[in-house]
């Protein structure tokens, strides 16, 4: 999942540790390093997290002055110490990510050649295939060069080879990889977050380029083995160390930050004073646009789904939003001068950008929605939109959906007064209301302690149902991933009005279900669906504004409350993702999970 590779002029494995370290918050289950000694290579690797690691090390150093580090989410192999990267022969060590799809052919070819293996990874294979190639006497720039049009997949990898103190090879295809440029050394990195500390100097490679690195620089070719020129940049990220502050845990931190960072995101496109909004250019008029295609992953998909009632009911544009693993393999008609978005934290979510990438192919204005500047989204997109939420460490997202759906809302208004359907009037409406979003959201994070209570209920539970709809039904769903994500509690969002074709066969006073209900157009068809569970002995939990919950409490008696302030329902979904993010944290911290890297999971999903 993390890859970092250093040419130094000193001792490097400190800093490889380092490097993974400021890699750590994106999910791995193991974690390893290599460096070339004396007598060949040598590695430490450990199953869990780093501080397993740091205590191998410490128990036996590794010295090196050449080297690559990793860690791990597994993807063929179980998470164990010997599936932990590197991997290597006498020869030649490897640190990968990605998949390499053709493994099992390969492997069975070197093993007919009496090459045995010590991992059930398909990144072995590789170190193999190269290692027979240097047998046949060829370099180890010679041997990448016949391996790598062999290996099929998407992938990012960096080598080392016996002896070659000054030598490190990476290649990328699908996942990312950049080259960084130091002081007499170089470095490998799959982000400017690992290489921020070691140099602000930076180079992207580009889809299917690979480079050789010596203490002199990098020569980097394309697929063809061409050498080409990569523009070297100042990264813009930050090398200090990103703390948690007085927090217990980073998500908490991030769901505090979210009034400063959604009036950061605000501030680029809201005009308080004129009660306006104004989209940057755009190199498409949105006034022709037939149609708006949205892709996401994840909880960036439900910042999608939320887009498409916003876009529908403002912009009165159709709207199609998929999950992009979904969408990439559908073959989707798509029309002439049609607008692709993509929504995505990260930016180098492969499923989201290959979408990206086939509706670019398919001749659609491609428009994203990202955080991370630099990341590979952001270079192949024709326009974006950044939310400002700076580094969320957190792997469950909690602050880079709010200000997702900021972005999204002030481009629901922009593309709704394109197109001629938007008065002054109610355009003044919206900009206020969302002018006054970090304010509530502040307001909000005031019912901590009385959300901390009800999260007791929810820790005892086993499944939980979250319910909502139109807008709200996205936010259901993002507070059932949520839930089940950190506090690995069954959980499950659903369309208020669908509860009846199925999951109201699950209700009883065990199943806790959480509602989310401001009083907008469509309250009183949920607090019908209310009535209806709890009739079956549910026990509600119960989120909506002052009049909403005493029109609630009139007819029936919802286990507990959670009130929001009143707004105008455009703003609502962004608002009532605060509690349900609230509620996952504290049942999490009472069932006692790792709330900032949750088992299994992963930050930034670089593999299909
Ligand atoms: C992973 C993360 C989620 C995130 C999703 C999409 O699954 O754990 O929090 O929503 O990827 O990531 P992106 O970076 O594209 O927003």
């Amino acid at each position: 999942c993390g890859i970092i590779g250093i040419i130094g002029i000193q001792d490097v494995s400190d800093r490889l540790v380092d490097g993974l370290k400021r890699l750590e918050y994106r999910g791995y289950d193991s974690a390893g390093i290599a460096t070339l000694v004396d007598s060949g290579i040598d590695r430490r690797r450990a199953e869990g997290k780093l501080v397993n690691l740091e205590n191998v090390l410490s128990d036996s150093p590794l010295a090196g002055i050449t080297g690559i580090g990793h860690t791990r989410w597994a993807t063929h192999g179980v998470p164990s110490e010997n599936n932990a990267h590197p991997h290597m022969t006498d020869e030649t060590a490897i640190v990968h990510n990605g998949i390499i799809e053709n493994f099992q052919e390969l492997r069975d070819e070197l093993a007919k050649k009496g090459r045995t293996f010590d991992s059930d990874t398909d990144t072995e294979v590789v170190a193999h295939l190269v290692h027979a190639y240097l047998d046949e006497g060829l370099s180890p720039e010679e041997a990448v060069a016949k391996m790598l049009p062999k290996v099929e997949g998407a992938f990012a990898f960096v080598m080392i080879f016996r002896g070659q103190h000054d030598l490190m090879i990476g290649a990328r295809r699908g996942s990312p990889l950049a080259i960084g440029y130091g002081e007499g050394e170089m470095y490998f990195g799959s982000d400017a977050m690992a290489l921020a500390p070691l140099t602000r100097k930076i180079c992207y490679m580009e889809e299917g380029d690979w480079a050789v690195l010596t203490r002199e620089g990098a020569k980097v070719m394309d697929t063809a083995g061409n050498v080409v020129d990569r523009p070297v940049v100042q990264t813009a990220v930050s090398g200090a160390v990103i703390g948690k502050g007085n927090y217990r845990h980073f998500m908490l931190k991030e769901i505090y930050e979210q009034p400063t960072v959604i009036g950061d995101t605000l501030s680029t496109m809201l005009h308080p004073a004129q009660q306006t909004i104004t989209l940057p250019d755009l190199p498409v008029d949105l006034k022709d646009v037939p149609k708006v295609t949205i892709n996401a992953c994840g909880t960036a998909f439900y910042a999608g789904m939320v887009t498409k009632y916003w876009l529908e009911q403002l912009a009165r544009v159709p709207v199609e939003v998929d999950m992009a693993s979904e969408f990439r393999y559908r073959n989707p008609p798509l029309p002439k001068d049609g607008l692709a978005m993509f929504v995505s934290q990260s930016g180098e979510t492969m499923d989201t950008l290959e979408a990206l990438r086939l509706c670019k192919r398919e001749g659609q204005h491609i428009l994203s929605v990202l955080n991370m500047p630099e990341s590979t989204m952001d270079r192949e997109s024709d326009a974006v939109l950044m939310t400002h939420a700076g580094p969320e460490i957190g792997v469950a997202s909690t602050k880079a959906f709010t200000t997702q759906l900021t972005v999204l809302a002030c481009f629901a208004i922009g593309m709704a007064k394109a197109r001629g359907h938007l008065t002054r009037e109610r355009e003044a409406q919206l900009a206020s209301a969302l002018a006054e979003v970090p304010g509530r959201v502040a307001e909000i994070l005031n019912h901590d302690d009385h959300i901390a209570e009800i999260a007791q209920k929810v820790a005892e539970a086993r499944d939980v149902l979250y319910l909502g709809r139109g807008p709200s039904f996205p936010i259901a769903l993002e507070g059932a991933l949520k839930l089940k994500e950190i506090s690995y509690i069954h959980a499950e969002g659903y369309a208020s009005g669908e509860m009846k074709h199925g999951p109201i066969a699950l209700l009883d006073e065990d199943v806790p279900v959480v509602v989310i209900a401001p009083s907008d157009e469509l309250y009183e068809k949920t607090a019908s669906n209310v009535q209806e569970a709890i009739a079956r002995g549910a026990k509600v939990i119960f989120i909506s504004d002052k009049e909403g919950i005493e029109k609630m409490k009139r007819h029936s008696n919802p286990m507990a409350t959670i009130e929001l302030p009143k707004v105008d329902p455009f703003v609502a979904p962004i608002l009532y993702t605060i509690p349900v993010q609230l509620l996952s944290y504290h049942t999490a911290v009472l069932k006692g999970t790792d709330v900032d890297q949750p088992r299994n999971l992963a930050k930034s999903v670089t593999v299909e």
